[in-house]
C-alpha cells in the first residue's frame, strides 16, 4: 500500500508501523517511544532483542533533546548531516527512546537521513522514528519500495523511489576517546578523520565491546555468493566491475558509488534466479568497504583446492 506523508505521519503517531526511503536503504519506522510499535517491529522482521535500533532525527538540535553530543558529535553532524552517518552517543533522556528500541543500553545510535520524503516525515512526526532496515532479519536490505513490499506486503509504505546511497549508513561509536567504525557506509574513516583531525579505528572482533547483534549479523543468501573471484566456475553468475567481460555488471564505469547503488537489487534478482553467484573483486577504497563488508557476511568461501 502507497500512501502520503500525512497519512503517514498519522499512522506514526497512532503506534503503527510505517516503511519510509532514506537515502541508503528503506526502514521499518516506528516512533521511538512507542514500546508496543516498536515490540512489532522486532517481532516482523525476526530481530534478536539484543539488537538495537537506529533513531532518525530531523537534525542536530532535535538529536540533542534526548542524547549527548559532544563537541566532536556535533562537528561530525555539521560535516556529515543529513547523510549517511549513524553517531553511537550517550542517551540524555530515555523517556525518548524506549528501552526496547535501544536493547536496555544507554547509548542511543542517531541519524538524519539525507532524503527530502524522511525529512518531510520528521518535520510532521516531530519526534525521532526508530527504523531499521525494511527486510527480514538476515536477508538484504531494500533499496526500492518493491524490495520492502517483497518481505512484507501489508506494510504501508511511503514511496521514495531507489535509493542514491544503496549501502547502509556508516556507525561510528564516539563515546569512547577513539572513534570506532562499527559498520562501514558511505561515510568513510577517511572522511571523518579530516573533521576529527585524529585517527579512527574499525571495529575488529579484537577491540569490540559494546555494539550488540554487529557480529553475529549475516546476510545468508538462498544461493552460494562467492567474492573477489577472477575466473568464475561455469555454471555460476558472474557480477563484474569496471571493464571486463561479465554478465551483469555493477558499474561498467568502475564508479564505487554506482555499483553502491546497484549492489542489493542485484544480489536480490539474482537470488532469485537460483544460480549460485560469483562477483569480480572490489577495491576496498571509500564506499567500496561498505561493499566489501556486505559481500563478506554473504559470502561462502571457495574450496581451497578448486
Ligand atoms: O542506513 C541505515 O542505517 C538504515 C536506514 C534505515 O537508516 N538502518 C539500518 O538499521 O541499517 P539496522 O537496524 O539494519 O542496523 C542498525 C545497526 C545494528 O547493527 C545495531 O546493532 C546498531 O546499528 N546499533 C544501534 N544502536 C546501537 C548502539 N547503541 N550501540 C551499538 N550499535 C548500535
Ligand atoms: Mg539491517
Amino acid at each position: 500500500m502507497s500512501i502520503t506523508v500525512t497519512d503517514a505521519a498519522q499512522l506514526l503517531l497512532n503506534r503503527q508501523l510505517v516503511a519510509f526511503p532514506t537515502e541508503t536503504v528503506y526502514g521499518l519506522g516506528a516512533c521511538a517511544n512507542a514500546e508496543e510499535a516498536v515490540e512489532k517491529i522486532y517481532a516482523l522482521k525476526g530481530r534478536p532483542a539484543h539488537n538495537p535500533l537506529i533513531c532518525h532525527v530531523l537534525n542536530a538540535d532535535r538529536a540533542a533533546q534526548f542524547a549527548e553530543l559532544s563537541s566532536e558529535a556535533y562537528a561530525l553532524t555539521k560535516a556529515f548531516w543529513p547523510g549517511p552517518l549513524t553517531l553511537i552517543v550517550p542517551l540524555k533522556d530515555p523517556s525518548f527512546v524506549c528501552s526496547k528500541a535501544r536493547a536496555n543500553l544507554n547509548t542511543v545510535g542517531i541519524r538524519c537521513p539525507d532524503h527530502p520524503i524522511a525529512l518531510e516525515l520528521l518535520k510532521h512526526v516531530d519526534v525521532p522514528l526508530v527504523a531499521p532496515s525494511a527486510n527480514l532479519s538476515n536477508q538484504v536490505s531494500p533499496t526500492r519500495s518493491a524490495h520492502v513490499r517483497d518481505h512484507f506486503p501489508e506494510l504501508p509504505i511511503l514511496e521514495g523511489g531507489s535509493c542514491q546511497t544503496g549501502v547502509e549508513s556508516t556507525i561510528l561509536d564516539v563515546t569512547g576517546s577513539t572513534p570506532l567504525i562499527l559498520r562501514p557506509g558511505g561515510i568513510s574513516a577517511q572522511d571523518i578523520e579530516r573533521v576529527l583531525n585524529k585517527p579512527v579505528i574499525y571495529k575488529t572482533t579484537h577491540n569490540t565491546i559494546t555494539a550488540p547483534g554487529q557480529l553475529q549479523v549475516h546476510y545468508a543468501p538462498k544461493v552460494p555468493l562467492y567474492m573477489d573471484i577472477t575466473t568464475p566456475h561455469p555454471e555460476e553468475i558472474y557480477v563484474g566491475f569496471g571493464d571486463m567481460v561479465c554478465d551483469i555488471n555493477l558499474s561498467p564505469s568502475g564508479d564505487l558509488k554506482e555499483a553502491a547503488q546497484n549492489l542489493f537489487h542485484t544480489l536480490r534478482t539474482l537470488e532469485k534466479n537460483g544460480q549460485p553467484i560469483s562477483i569480480a573483486p572490489i577495491p576496498n577504497t571509500g564506499i567500496g568497504r561498505a561493499i566489501n563488508d556486505r559481500l563478506q557476511r554473504a559470502a561462502t568461501k571457495r574450496d581451497s583446492s578448486e
